[in-house]
């Protein structure tokens, strides 16, 4: 019996031996046949464990100093490893509009890291309910309904505005980024949802701002951490119970916001004088109800999964956007004065401070310092696209399953495409030498079926905000601050940028 029971185990034992090994045997094989593949594009010699990650800097002046050198070297296409992951980088426009005009989806290694908090809305959901909820969602962004955020942008930069005067009038330093990224709030919150926050008031430190600062700082430091890209082992370090206690307490904000304006429109359907009436129609009555040609809305979950990712795309970029054009404009006094006299004539001649929707193509030169200022800081420094199917990029095939990452920092300082990278020169987005371009070379909004739903939304807002300032006062940067970038997943300032602020007569 004891003899037989011996035999069994042994039998099983070797079932499962053979079954391991057989699989250990394909993943060895495709391994090698897709590293094969991979190694035909350009690339340094990697470590044998670490891969290249030792040789990057890090997510700051260096690291971006780094990335601008391996453009150099390598300005198509390249190959890098983190540890036993393969990556490819794509920098020239025509590699990244392989990858831009595809439908891939986004990578899960990236975009999971950012799952927790935005859920499975438009930017992190792929296939069908990716198209659905685009197709669903695009009538928010009409240019009628962006018409009637015009006002509720100004009223927001009125606050802006008046800290930068009092800033003046104290002659102090004044904190950029901080008070931006407080704006960008305003303007989403009050645009998307309609939601009062007070969050520019003196004094009222938002806990949505703080808890978005954190998350997205965890977020970098953990993408460079990738024995913490599984989701158990980052919940057990100190940095991912604050990240998932963080996330909790955003969802919770959009759930509260989605409670109470469901229950406003279900007050306005039982009794049309009850509730207050809003000027116009916000996103989140436009999610709350749409519906899909089988008469489908969005589910609750979904809805509060657009509602974060609206939330978070739609007031950090912009910031960044805007705060680094500021730091460009201070640095060059001018690009400065030129744009300040091409606002004076138009909001001289309109008789008004308020930039208007007709104002806002009456500025051309002010959108080429937005342009030059995205590409040189690039607000969304990096994307990044998993490959579904064996793909030709450079005469080279690409194996199906392969990351590849679109560095929009890259593709800007690319130096095939872009003299004297580092220079601002706004001059570039002239017609006669933007024309000629490639639209690959400039990709701030990224490109394609999978480009920003917001872009036009974003730029209004930093027309409205820049022209707001600039006819007040003048900028130069506080020769006592050192500026340094920090790369996230938003190009941020390590210690905010300090300017100094005068008034103009
Ligand atoms: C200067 C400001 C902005 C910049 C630089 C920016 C940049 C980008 C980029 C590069 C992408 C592609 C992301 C990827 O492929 O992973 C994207 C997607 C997206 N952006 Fe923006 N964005 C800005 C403002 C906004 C605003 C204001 C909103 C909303 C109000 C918004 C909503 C979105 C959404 C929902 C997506 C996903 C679109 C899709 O995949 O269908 N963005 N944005």
């Amino acid at each position: 019996m004891a003899l037989l029971t011996i035999y069994a185990l042994g039998a099983v034992l070797s079932a499962v031996f053979a079954f391991v090994c057989f699989h250990l045997a394909i993943f060895l094989v495709d391994y090698r046949r897709r590293r094969n593949m991979l190694v035909q594009f350009p690339h340094t010699k990697p470590h044998f464990i670490f891969g290249h990650l030792l040789e990057y800097p890090g997510p700051n002046d260096e690291g971006l100093a780094f990335q601008r050198e391996m453009t150099e070297q390598f300005p198509v296409a390249s190959l890098v490893w983190m540890m036993h992951i393969p990556m490819l980088v794509v920098s020239h426009p025509k590699t990244v509009s392989v990858i831009l005009k595809s439908s891939e989806p986004k990578g899960p290694r990236t975009y999971n890291l950012i799952r927790p908090w935005v859920g499975d809305g438009l930017l992190t959901s792929k296939g069908d309910k990716w198209y659905r909820n685009r197709r669903l969602l695009t009538p928010a962004f009409h240019f009628e309904i962006l018409k009637s955020y015009i006002e509720l942008k100004n009223r927001c930069a009125d606050i802006l505005v008046g800290k930068f005067v009092q800033a003046a009038e104290s002659s102090t330093s004044f904190p950029i980024f901080s008070n931006v990224i407080k704006f960008t709030l305003d303007v989403i919150l009050k645009c998307a949802m309609s939601y009062e926050t007070n969050c520019q008031l003196p004094g009222n430190n938002h806990p949505y701002v703080n808890a978005v600062g954190v998350l997205s700082d965890i977020m970098v430091k953990r993408f460079f951490q990738p024995w913490f890209h599984n989701e158990f082992l980052f919940s057990l370090t100190p940095s991912g119970r604050k990240f998932f206690k963080q996330c909790d307490f955003v969802h919770q904000v959009a759930e509260n916001i989605i409670r109470e304006r469901k229950d406003e429109l279900e007050r306005q359907q039982t009794n049309t004088s009850d509730g207050k009436q809003r000027k116009c129609l916000d996103f989140l009555d436009i999610l709350l109800t749409a519906k899909d040609e089988k008469g489908d809305g969005l589910t609750m979950r979904e809805i509060r999964d657009e509602v974060d990712t609206f939330l978070f795309e739609g007031h950090d970029t912009t910031s960044s956007a805007i705060s680094w054009a500021l730091y460009s404009i201070a640095e060059h006094p001018e690009i400065q004065q030129r744009a300040q006299d091409e606002l004076d004539v138009v909001l001289d001649q309109a008789g008004h401070i308020d930039v208007m929707w007709d104002d806002l193509n009456k500025l051309p030169y002010l959108t080429m310092v937005i342009k030059e200022a995205m590409r040189l800081h690039s607000p969304v420094p990096f994307i990044q696209r998993i490959l579904t199917s064996d793909t030709e990029i450079d005469g080279k095939i690409a194996p199906a399953g392969t990351a590849v990452n679109c560095v929009i920092y890259n593709i800007h300082h690319n130096p095939v495409t872009w003299e004297d990278s580092m220079k601002f020169d706004p001059d570039r987005f002239l017609p006669e030498n933007a024309d000629s371009r490639s639209p690959y070379a400039f990709v701030p909004f990224s490109a394609g079926p999978r480009n920003c739903i917001g872009q036009n939304f974003a730029m209004h807002e930093i027309k409205i905000a820049l022209a707001r300032i600039l006819h007040k006062v003048n900028l130069r940067l506080d020769p006592n601050h050192k500026v340094e970038k920090m790369e996230s997943l938003i190009m941020r300032a390590k210690n905010d940028i300090q300017v100094l602020v005068t008034k103009r007569s």
